[in-house]
């Protein structure tokens, strides 16, 4: 599975995303949609921008019973998603369900990743409002490893955590990681950042990145010298 760069799509409208997408002339980014776009244009977003040609991660973050789970992994399938993923908390059983619904009848289906502990979660939230005393660092490991037991592909997290993902997991098991910025731009209000070239020394197998990309001047120039950075 190669290294790649994704952008994230975080725009309220299709007429914004489709402006910013008419920009790239020459390369087809892999992109991620988000909650806020998809539940504005629905999955006909999803339809025009695969038919322009662009792999997608749709970043929904499934979390109900198994049953329902699995049913609305075989819509998301339908729709030829390229990345799709879910709470690991819903436990593996969940987890299981999705990759029965995500499968199609030849057997290929979407990638399908964890998401772990939200990184807006602090340990001290998770003790005192879910109940969760142990320390978050373990969780996020045990979690992981819970969705390489239920046969998902890999977790988002934290570039500084990748290492210790592979670690546990094995190196296949991919690693999905937001909080990229270049060493001289903006860090805006994420907190623990790398750039794309430490993200793929640490051993990132795809940076998500937004804002760097999207609110740059000249946002081809942008995303070639991420790829650049991360891909070489
Ligand atoms: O603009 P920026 O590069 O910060 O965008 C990062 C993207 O990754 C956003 O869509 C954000 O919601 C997402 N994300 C994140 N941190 C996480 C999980 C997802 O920044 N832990």
């Amino acid at each position: 599975m190669g290294k790649d760069v994704i952008i994230a799509c975080d725009f309220k409208n299709s007429i914004e995303t489709l402006n910013f997408l008419d920009k790239f002339t020459d390369e087809k980014p892999f992109l991620k949609i988000g909650m806020e776009l998809f539940f504005a244009e629905g999955p006909s977003i999803v339809r025009e921008i695969k038919r322009r040609g662009h792999k997608i991660f749709l970043d929904l973050k499934l979390h109900d019973i198994p049953n329902t789970v699995k049913s609305a992994m075989a819509s998301l399938s339908k729709l030829d998603v390229d990345m799709c993923n879910l709470h690991a908390s819903g436990t593996i059983t969940m987890m299981e369900a999705a990759i029965e619904g995500l499968t199609r009848e030849d057997g290929t289906r979407p990638i399908l990743i964890a998401v772990t502990q939200l990184t807006s979660t602090s340990e001290e939230r998770m003790r005192s409002d879910i109940l969760i005393e142990r320390p978050i660092d373990e969780v996020v490991m045990h979690y992981a490893q819970n969705a390489k037991v239920a046969g998902l592909d890999g977790v988002v997290c934290s570039p500084l955590e990748a290492g210790k993902v592979k670690e546990a997991c094995g190196k296949d098991f991919l690693t999905v990681t937001p909080g990229v910025r270049f060493a001289d731009g903006d860090v805006g209000d994420q907190v623990r950042v790398t750039t794309p070239a430490k993200a793929k020394e640490i051993g990132s197998d795809y940076i998500v990145v937004g804002r760097p990309i999207t609110k740059a001047e000249d946002p081809v120039a942008a995303y070639r010298r991420c790829v650049e950075e991360f891909v070489g």
